[in-house]
């Protein structure tokens, strides 16, 4: 079943130069790129797309980080593409819960910096989507 999910180069992997390498690892996995683009975060899309952690204690830090420079947002489409996305991506924890392999076991070091996003459901994508691409 083809699905689509919403994937983000968080700030913190552009700054890096990191946007190339997870792009290939998404390509190589087998998935295809339907939109990208690089996009500067405000305040209200960064409130809207992390709506599900608002009153939590790391959203204030989480919100200020997102908007602090440009992120590259992408639509990524293949069978089971949300599952994909977050395997390639690994656990949240980058040292706790994402394994060698993956992007944030890769590459990153704290929670906060673990530069990706991916949906997480069909639900989240739709809405994702709907929200960084309304005219896809
Ligand atoms: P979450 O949706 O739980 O993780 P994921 O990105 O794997 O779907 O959380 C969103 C982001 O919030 C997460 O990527 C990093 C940040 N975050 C923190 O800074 N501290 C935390 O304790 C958690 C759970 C997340
Ligand atoms: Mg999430």
């Amino acid at each position: 079943m083809t699905e689509r999910t919403l994937v983000l180069v968080k700030p913190d992997g552009v700054s890096r130069g990191l946007v190339g390498e997870v792009i290939s690892r998404i390509e190589r996995k087998g998935l295809k790129l339907v939109a990208l683009e690089l996009r500067a975060v405000d305040r209200g899309l960064a409130e809207q797309h992390y709506a599900e952690h608002d009153g939590k204690p790391f959203f204030e830090s989480l919100l200020e980080f997102i908007t602090s420079g440009p992120v590259v947002a992408a639509v990524v489409e293949g069978p089971r593409a949300i599952a994909a996305f977050r395997q390639l991506a690994g656990g949240t924890d980058p040292v706790e819960k994402a394994t060698p392999g993956t992007i944030r076991g890769d590459f990153a070091l704290e929670t906060q910096f673990n530069l990706v996003h991916g949906s997480d459901s069909a639900d989240s994508a739709a809405r994702e989507i709907k929200l960084w691409f309304p005219d896809l």
